[in-house]
């Protein structure tokens, strides 16, 4: 049933999927409505994850560099540098919250009504609100999309208290640094917190169940040469080995683990442990019970092609459905679930979503790596390029790394590019377009790249994958 102040579209989370969408439907020219239950816009990137993960990266690096890094530069007088941890807080908390008021001036210029408040299924249409403030109101939509992201994973028998046992959130708030951590988990959380602490002094220790670190999607070989320069960062990993439970009632936390094949069981300490072992989707009180709506296997919504759940007009994007957990590919997604809504149709290319793991050096790719090649039969090639032969990077004294591109051995089709190195999150975007438009490698060693800059070694890298590189 739809009456007079029905909306044209509710969107219920207002995180990077939710507020895209409302701005972008505000743009179109739809009657819209976005529910936020945390009391600030902006969802987990902008609060507790992406924007104060980068502040804290950026900053526990400029530290880090100052007190190791400088001799070689001529650069003197910085002997005894330390740091105010609460001060480096306060500026995370300055970008975070500069960021979100921004996205509340752009909801006011688009039009968007904002409620703060946890929304939950009524009926197909209609959406009860209990507002923060108190009191509740109730908000119709002829559309819906549900936006309400996910949470971490909780490890069976830890119980988090965000002090000790943490998850992310607690890691970008710790009031001191542990004099040991210990990480669960060897993904790209574990990484990019367990390199905050390990450069602010504490000892680090990064527990990964499998062989190789970075989570899904690293390139075998970009992974082993990321572990190396974080061993010499000195993090220290016990790979192949899975926590078998924990124990946190002493002075430190106690885990038990076991080496994954078969090896010895052994206690290891620590004063705070890091849970980073995924994410799952979150859609807890949001109701789907009342519309008959159900999860798969992993607790996603489920979605067509159209962004549609089993009800048609209530679409699901960003994390709490299927796809790779970031922000930047709930933001496509919130931006195509608005034009089928709007104009009918809408496209998103999940072939080309980048991943950037915020390490020092950072590591990105785009694209396919070898191993999912080998997995589908697929011949390739390989054209790689040291950062040591870059001309830019050794003037930096920043050499560290190399640029890996995978082709089509027939067409010369670009296949996947992998980096590791300065800047590798920067370049990427260079390899995102090629990838989009189709593009050999030959078309990028035929573009002329200036010089000196980190991005001739994306170019030589393509000339070693048909030709051969000049200057390796
Ligand atoms: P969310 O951002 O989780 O937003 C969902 C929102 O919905 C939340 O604000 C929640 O309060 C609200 N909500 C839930 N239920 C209700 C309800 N019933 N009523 C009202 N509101 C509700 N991704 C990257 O691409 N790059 C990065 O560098 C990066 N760094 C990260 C670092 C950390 C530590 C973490 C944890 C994640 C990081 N991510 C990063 C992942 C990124 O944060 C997520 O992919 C992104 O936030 C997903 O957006 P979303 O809108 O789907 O969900
Ligand atoms: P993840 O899936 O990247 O990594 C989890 C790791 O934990 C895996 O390597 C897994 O093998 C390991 N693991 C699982 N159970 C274990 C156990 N019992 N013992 C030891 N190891 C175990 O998940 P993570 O790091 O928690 O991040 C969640 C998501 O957040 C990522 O998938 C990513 O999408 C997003 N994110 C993105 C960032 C970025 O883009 N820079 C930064 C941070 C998060």
């Amino acid at each position: 049933a739809s009456s007079a102040d029905e909306k044209d579209l509710v969107i219920i989370g207002g995180g990077v999927a939710g507020y895209v969408a409302a701005i972008k439907a505000g743009q179109e020219g739809l009657k819209v409505t976005c529910i936020e239950k945390r009391g600030v816009l902006g969802g987990t990137c902008l609060n507790v994850g992406c924007i104060p993960s980068k502040s804290l990266l950026n900053n526990s690096h400029m530290y880090h560099a100052i007190k190791h890094d400088t001799k070689q530069r001529g650069i003197v007088g910085v002997e005894g540098v330390s740091f105010d941890l609460a001060k480096m807080m306060k500026a995370k908390d300055t970008s975070v919250t500069s960021l979100t008021n921004g996205i509340e001036f752009l909801f006011k210029k688009n039009g968007v009504e904002y409620l703060k408040g946890a929304g939950s299924f009524v009926n197909e249409h209609e959406i009860k609100v209990d507002l923060n403030d108190g009191g509740e109101t109730s908000v119709s939509g002829k559309n819906i999309i549900i936006a309400t992201g996910s949470e971490a994973t909780p490890f069976p028998g830890l119980e988090i208290d965000e002090q000790r046992v943490i998850t992310s959130t607690g890691a970008l708030s710790l009031e001191k640094v542990p004099e040991s951590m210990v990480v669960i988990g060897g993904g790209i959380i574990g990484l990019e917190m367990g390199s905050v602490w390990s450069r602010l002094g504490s000892k680090v220790t990064v527990v990964e169940f499998l062989n190789q670190i970075g989570g899904p999607g690293m390139d075998a070989e970009i992974s082993k040469a990321s572990l190396k320069t974080l061993k010499k960062q000195g993090i220290d990993f016990k790979l192949g080995t899975k926590v078998l439970g924990g124990d946190p009632s002493g002075d430190k936390i106690k885990l038990q683990v076991d080496a994954a094949k078969g090896g010895k069981e052994e206690t290891i300490e620590a004063d705070v442990v890091l849970v980073a072992i995924g994410r799952r989707p979150y859609t807890a009180g949001l109701g789907l019970e009342n519309i008959g709506m159900e999860l798969d296997e992993r607790s996603r919504v489920i979605i067509d092609q159209e962004y549609r759940t089993k009800v048609p007009h209530i679409r699901c994007i960003g994390d709490v459905t299927f796809g790779p957990m970031l922000a930047h590919k709930a933001e496509e997604e919130a931006v195509a679930a608005v034009e089928y809504i709007s104009k009918g149709y809408g496209h998103v290319n999940y072939g080309v979503i980048p991943s950037v793991m915020y390490t020092y050096p950072e590591v990105a790719w785009v694209g396919q790596n070898e191993a999912e090649l080998k997995a589908s039969d697929t011949a390739y090639r390989i054209g790689t390029f040291p950062f040591s032969a870059n001309s830019r990077a050794k003037t930096n004294l920043d050499t560290e790394g190399m640029v890996k591109i995978i082709a089509c051995p027939e067409t010369d089709r670009l296949l996947g590019v992998h980096i590791i190195g300065p800047n590798a999150g920067e370049m990427i975007a260079e390899a995102a377009l090629a990838l989009e438009y189709g593009a050999s490698s030959e078309d990028i060693a035929r573009t002329c790249h200036a010089h000196p800059t980190l991005s001739e070694a994306f170019k030589e890298a393509a000339m070693a994958t048909y030709s051969k590189a000049i200057h390796f």
